[in-house]
């Protein structure tokens, strides 16, 4: 079709509205696949909470990966190219600062749009249900904890931080060994290595507070064995890579050594992962791959050190007499066959670790919105309840012209890539009932006329300022850290 027939067709044709809940990686590439593949003409709309877009490519992406964020400039290329629509065939419009479910109701969305995704993550954490988890001071869940350190306006002066005795803190434990835990290690192990972390956005407060920590040793403690570790290979290596800074990665010999695997029945990920161990693990002149030596280690040896330990259940949080963390009681698991867990909680297996800080990084959890017990929409555990994409009632019938992608629709697992793929999927459902179906939708426009929201064009302003402050900074974006300093940077000046 020539730009000539789109018009046609778009003057035709009225247009259907779609509004999507969440402005990261799911519901912008799901508003990108609407906006590049449907055949009729569409408006549509990003609902976010935040005065800014961007989710956890904003707010979870580790500070020292800004390639991961690159997504961003194909959100921003897609939004530049339909928000001003014109002759476009397709208007694109973002709102941010407003809450779906508190500002506007889901129902009021569901009532005057032809289709609503739901693409709002996981906005809760997973806990460790043991005494000591709530109320000790220097214990936080890895959202807490990521969100502070990217500098979340929810997070980043939250007190629980900013008045935490940092320079008390040597010995880190983290629970879980997925990829946000390995991030959280690195960050935390080097912490004091400037060269790392002085150009990154990583909020400048908190890394000011987390430099006064001299840590020494991070724990990432797993409930399981080697084999089942989260973590995937080239985050591990970067670890390892820490050596030219003197830190250095330790595997006790019950839970690694070589020849404890029979190789021929792994991928080759696996077989990967236990060279890389083996290699790292020897002395650096020992090893026997080019691949492992690529900077030695400097001449006064390691003088931190991080740790995979295994098949460990947290008991109990212990406190000392000013409510601080000062150790955690743990006990040995059997890991069955079935590959079932049996916690074993006989004295002889209990063991207590040394601890100032603990992170627990068991995944996000998915929460569902207030509306839905009202709405009969179904939540299973951690996600919403879905066909493919398209919602389910409690009583299993599809939720007509309701759909969700991304972290909300499977839970908290997957990279941007697979999110990507995921919100494809969903956007090709949407377009398929979109074409099938007739004029559903009241047509009426929500009024955001009483209702405090951003748009592209503010988020663009407090863009263009983050860097220039950034740019001032060395940096390659400063954050602003509350909603004040973000509402106030819209103006127009
Ligand atoms: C710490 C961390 C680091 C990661 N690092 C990487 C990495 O290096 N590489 C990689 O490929 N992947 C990484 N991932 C995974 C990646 O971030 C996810 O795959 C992806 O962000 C999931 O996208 P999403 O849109 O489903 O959720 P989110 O990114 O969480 O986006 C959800 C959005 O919805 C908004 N929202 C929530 N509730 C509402 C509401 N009621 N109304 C309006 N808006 C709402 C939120 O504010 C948020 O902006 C990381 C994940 C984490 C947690
Ligand atoms: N650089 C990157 O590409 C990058 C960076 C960050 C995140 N991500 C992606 O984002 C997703 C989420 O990562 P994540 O690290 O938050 O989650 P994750 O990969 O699911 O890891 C969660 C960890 O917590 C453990 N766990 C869960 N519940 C537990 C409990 N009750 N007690 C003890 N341990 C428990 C899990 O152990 P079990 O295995 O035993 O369940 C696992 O080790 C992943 O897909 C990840 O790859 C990617």
């Amino acid at each position: 079709m020539n730009t000539v027939q789109i018009r046609r067709l778009s003057s035709r044709i009225n247009r259907k509205t779609v509004s999507i809940v969440g402005s990261g990686p799911s519901g912008f590439y799901t508003a990108y696949h609407l906006l590049k593949k449907s055949p009729i003409p569409l408006n549509v709309t990003i609902w976010e909470k935040l005065p800014v877009p961007f989710g956890l490519s904003r707010y979870g992406v580790a500070p020292d990966h800004p390639e991961v964020k690159n997504c961003e400039e194909t959100f921003t290329t897609c939004a530049e190219e339909y928000s001003l629509p014109k002759d476009q065939k397709h208007k694109f419009s973002f709102v941010g600062g407003v809450t779906i479910g508190k500002e506007i109701l889901l129902k009021t969305l569901l009532d005057s749009q032809d289709a609503v995704i739901l693409s709002y993550g996981c906005t809760g954490d997973r806990k460790l249900n043991i005494p000591g988890e709530k109320g000790t001071k220097g214990v936080f869940s890895s959202r807490e904890f990521v969100n502070w350190y990217n500098g979340h306006p929810d997070f980043a002066n939250d007190k629980r931080f900013t008045d935490f005795d940092w320079s008390k803190v040597s010995r880190v434990g983290i629970i879980g060994n997925g990829n946000v835990a390995l991030d959280i290690t690195r960050v935390l192990i080097s912490n004091q290595i400037d060269e790392i972390w002085k150009d990154t956005d990583i909020s400048t407060l908190a890394l000011n507070l987390i430099r006064k920590a001299p840590v020494k040793e991070v724990k990432l403690i797993a409930r399981r064995d080697f084999v089942h570790s989260k973590f995937t290979n080239k985050e591990l290596r970067e670890l390892w890579e820490l050596e030219k800074y003197g830190v250095r990665g330790c595997i006790d010999s019950k839970f690694f050594k070589k020849g404890m695997f029979d190789l021929s029945k792994y991928d080759r990920a696996f077989n990967r992962r236990v060279e890389m161990c083996s290699e790292y693990l020897k002395p650096f002149n020992e090893r026997s791959k080019r691949n492992y030596k690529k900077t030695p280690p400097p001449s006064n040896g390691y003088n931190k050190f991080w740790e995979l330990d295994y098949l460990k259940t947290p008991l109990e949080i212990n406190r000392n007499e000013s409510g601080a963390i000062n150790s955690l009681t743990l006990c040995n698991n059997q890991l069955h066959e079935d590959n079932s867990l049996q916690p074993l909680k006989d004295p002889i297996n209990i063991m207590t670790y040394k601890i100032d800080l603990l992170v627990s990084s068991l995944g996000y959890a998915g929460v569902p919105m207030p509306e839905f017990s009202n709405l009969s929409v179904r939540f299973d555990k951690d996600h919403i309840a879905n066909e493919q994409g398209r919602v389910l009632t409690t009583n299993g019938r599809i939720f007509p012209r309701l759909y969700a992608s991304g972290w909300i629709r499977k839970g908290s697992k997957g990279v941007i890539a697979s999110t990507m793929q995921d919100a494809f999927e969903v956007g090709d459902k949407v377009i398929q009932d979109l074409v099938v179906s007739g004029a559903l939708s009241s047509g009426k426009s929500i009024d955001l006329s009483n209702v405090k929201h951003t748009t592209w064009e503010d988020w663009k302003r407090i863009n263009k300022k983050e860097l220039l402050r950034g740019q001032k900074e060395h940096k390659t974006r400063s954050k602003f850290l509350t909603f004040e300093e973000l509402w106030s940077r819209t103006k127009i000046e």
